[in-house]
């Protein structure tokens, strides 16, 4: 199974992508996490990325498309796959379809402007697997620790209140207009981002099982 999520920045598709993957069994491949990794590492991709992530802005098409292509051709990606966070905008969905994809379900979680912040200001994420936590909603079990990994937890650069304003900005410019894209195709469903996480993982659940 082939899955997408939509959703604002902090609409929590990392989240409930982890949730799908242990639930499921199909990987989560988050073009954030990719990116970050390749910052973190200096690699050419990721001196190239490094200004428009740091200002809030989405990374070149044709950088993108290209990490994904290669992510998806990797062995555990053979039964499935669950994207967070691609496509970004309607020349990602086109490359996406160009490459032969078929995409089964599109879930757009929708929250609204005013929780977003709160959510970003609390999220704390992994420096070595890029798991993510809220210090409130979703705590790990040693402040400060992934549980995962064991890995440190850190405050994201770009979750610093002007840039979350201007991420904002850019998703219902460039982000938005998918949700008509796959509401075209029949393959859009939308879940509504509830307060807790578990209760939001139970209507993603059901949705990809449906
Ligand atoms: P990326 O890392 O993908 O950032 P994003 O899309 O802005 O999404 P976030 O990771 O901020 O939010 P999320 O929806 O995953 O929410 P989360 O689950 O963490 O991309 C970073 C940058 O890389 C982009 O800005 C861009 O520059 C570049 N990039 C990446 N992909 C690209 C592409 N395809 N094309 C071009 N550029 C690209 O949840 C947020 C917080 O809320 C967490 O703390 C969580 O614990 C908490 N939370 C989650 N659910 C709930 C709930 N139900 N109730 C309460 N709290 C909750």
């Amino acid at each position: 199974m082939n899955l997408i999520l939509l959703g604002a920045p902090g609409a929590g598709k990392g989240t409930q992508a982890e949730v799908i993957e242990r639930e499921i069994g199909i990987p989560q491949i988050s073009t954030g996490n990719i990116l970050k990794a390749a910052v973190k590492n200096a690699t050419p991709i990721g001196l190239k990325a490094k200004s428009f992530m740091d200002s809030g802005a989405l990374v070149p098409d044709d950088v993108v498309i290209g990490i994904l292509k290669e992510r998806i051709a990797e062995p555990d990606c053979k039964n499935g796959f669950i994207l967070d966070g691609f496509p970004r905008t309607i020349p990602q969905a086109e490359a996406l379809e160009a490459m032969g994809v078929t995409i089964d379900k599109v879930i757009s979680i929708e929250v609204a402007d005013e929780k977003i912040e709160a959510r970003l200001s609390g999220r704390r994420a992994c420096t070595q697997c890029g798991a993510t936590y809220h210090t409130v909603f979703n705590p790990p079990k040693t402040e400060g620790v992934c549980d995962k990994c064991g890995g440190p937890l850190v405050i994201r650069d770009d979750d610093k209140p002007e840039t979350v304003k201007e991420r904002l900005r850019v998703y219902k410019e460039k982000t938005a207009p998918l949700i008509d894209f796959y509401k075209g195709k029949g393959k859009l469903s939308v879940v509504i981002g509830q307060e807790e996480v578990a209760d939001t993982s139970k209507l993603v659940l059901e949705t990809v099982r449906a």
